[in-house]
């Protein structure tokens, strides 16, 4: 890695990409702070969150069967504890000793043709499945908050094309990937697919913006339970979807 790849820790990131990370709980300075949350006092087996080069595994906000019967307990388990685990450690083992270790992963983003691509697949990986995992609830789904509501009548013209827009994006993904709502630097909602575990905070997709709500398409994700009915599984999604939280995202991005 070149100088040009180099960090001053701490540094602004663009898009209000900073105060994104921070909502998110997985910057740097949120290892910092006193008491990361609940990575101490988790006692459920398999489900302890743990920090590492400046990043941290979260604990996952529910229980694995709390979703049921749209999201299985086994699913859960292996996606959270195996899949999401894996991506954390890899990006931390990246990490340690480089100039780059505990910058906040929006930073990297926004610079991610610099990286190498595992730097890319497991930073995306670590970073996506933190979102997905705080925007279910087993208290989901139902309508939107009224202020998200009327930014949702607003850019897409109804709850309504905004599901159908956000749906066709999740099937209609070839292979593995993710669906995003997001906003972008000038405050509009937009919807876009993603490939493998890229987010529309990476210097490489097309549309970017920062994630609000996300739904992860890799057939790790529903395989279990849904086979390969994809579809089934993007219908259930929206019973656990925690609009309150995408609202929190979506003020907490600056808009
Ligand atoms: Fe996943």
């Amino acid at each position: 890695m070149d100088s040009s790849t180099r960090f001053r820790k701490g540094a602004a990131g663009g898009l209000g990409l900073a105060l994104a990370g921070l909502a998110l709980g997985l910057t740097a300075a949120a290892h910092r702070s006193p008491a990361p949350r609940g990575i101490e006092s988790t006692a459920r087996p398999g489900v302890e969150g743990e920090a590492r080069a400046g990043y941290v595994f979260q604990p996952l906000p529910y229980a694995y069967d709390a979703l049921e019967p749209h999201i299985d307990a086994q699913t859960m388990e292996i996606h959270y504890d195996r899949h999401h685990r894996a991506y954390f450690r890899n990006l931390a083992s990246a990490a340690e000793g480089t100039d780059w270790e505990g910058v906040p992963l929006e930073q990297l983003f926004a610079r991610m043709s610099e990286f190498p691509e595992s730097v890319r697949n497991n930073g995306g990986g670590h970073y996506n499945h933190t979102l997905f995992w705080e925007v279910m609830s087993p208290d989901g789904g139902g309508a939107p908050p009224r202020e998200l509501a009327a930014r949702i009548d607003r850019d897409f013209g109804s709850f309504e094309a905004f599901r159908e827009q956000f749906e066709r994006a999740a099937m209609t993904r070839f292979g593995s990937g993710w669906a995003w709502l997001s906003v972008d630097a000038e405050g509009r909602l937009f919807v876009s697919s993603t490939a493998n575990q890229d987010n529309p905070l990476m210097d490489v997709v097309e549309q970017r913006g920062v994630p609000i709500l996300g739904l992860d398409v890799w057939e790790h994700a529903y395989y279990l339970n849904y086979q390969n009915r994809r579809g089934s599984y993007v219908e259930a999604f929206w019973n656990v979807v925690n609009w309150p939280r995408v609202l929190e995202l979506l003020r907490a991005a600056g808009h």
